[in-house]
């Protein structure tokens, strides 16, 4: 987990995975493997990603009982990625399960994968909450909320927008990390996000990774996406 910058393989095979990794050569990236991909393909990509030298975010945002998850993260831990994550919501008996999993799943010598939580998807609106969910409280309150019984349950960080990263900052510290998509460069198209922040403005506001899909795999020259993304973390232009 070295690099901050984790490229969303948003792909629905492993052929297309391969013709995109193929113009990078041999650079190691950090990168996310989410459902589409690891439906397909199953741990045989999460093998051969890692092959290449790798780094894996296996984004599959489990939501069971406790025992489930426990047992189900006992063997993504023996994929050997670097990061997994659950949904906050799924509660603090829950989460605890998942970091016993993966304790329990991590080969010997190695070091456990990290887990993060998902607190709210960005998809929800403060409609849904209140309307859908029965959740009579205000986004922002929910996150904080939901970070803090991650925080609680040992958990090693979560997934949130750029903007409530110095909020996170503030009442879990340093150590706790934040994982942020929703980046786009200045003039891209911004799709389905809503709350976009450059990757200058992401290092501002204090993240310690940014998750970037279309912005490089879209991109006319994904190559050089990636060394603009790379220049722009460190305040150039
Ligand atoms: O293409 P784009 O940069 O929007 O891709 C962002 C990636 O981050 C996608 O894989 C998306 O599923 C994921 N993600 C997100 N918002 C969240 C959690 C994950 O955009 N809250």
């Amino acid at each position: 987990m070295d690099k901050p910058f984790i490229v969303a393989l948003d792909f629905a095979s492993k052929e297309e995975v391969r013709t995109f990794l193929q113009l990078f050569s041999d650079t190691s990236l950090f990168l996310k493997v989410g459902m589409e991909l690891y439906f397909q393909e199953g741990p045989a990509m999460i093998d051969e990603l890692k092959q290449k030298g790798h780094h894996i975010f296996l984004d599959l945002k489990l939501h069971d009982i406790p025992h489930t998850v426990k047992q189900a993260m006992k063997g993504l831990a023996k994929l050997g990625v670097d990061l997994v994550n659950v949904h906050a919501s799924g509660g603090s008996a829950m989460m605890r399960a998942a970091i016993e999993g993966l304790e329990e799943g991590t080969p010997h010598g190695m070091s456990r994968p990290r887990c993060i939580a998902v607190t709210q998807l960005t998809s929800t609106s403060e409609q849904v909450l209140r309307d859908e969910l029965l959740i009579d409280r205000p986004m922002k309150e929910t996150v904080v909320h939901y970070a803090s019984l991650a925080y609680r349950s040992g958990l090693d960080g979560v997934v949130c927008s750029a903007q409530e990263v110095p909020l996170l900052r503030a009442s879990f510290g340093t150590s706790f990390i934040t994982v942020t998509p929703g980046i786009r460069f200045a003039g891209d198209n911004a799709d389905d996000q809503v709350r976009i922040v450059t990757p200058y403005e992401a290092k501002q506001l204090g993240t310690n990774y940014i998750v970037i899909g279309r912005s490089v795999t879209k991109a006319y020259d994904p190559y050089a996406a990636y060394e603009r993304l790379k220049r722009e973390w460190d305040g150039g232009q």
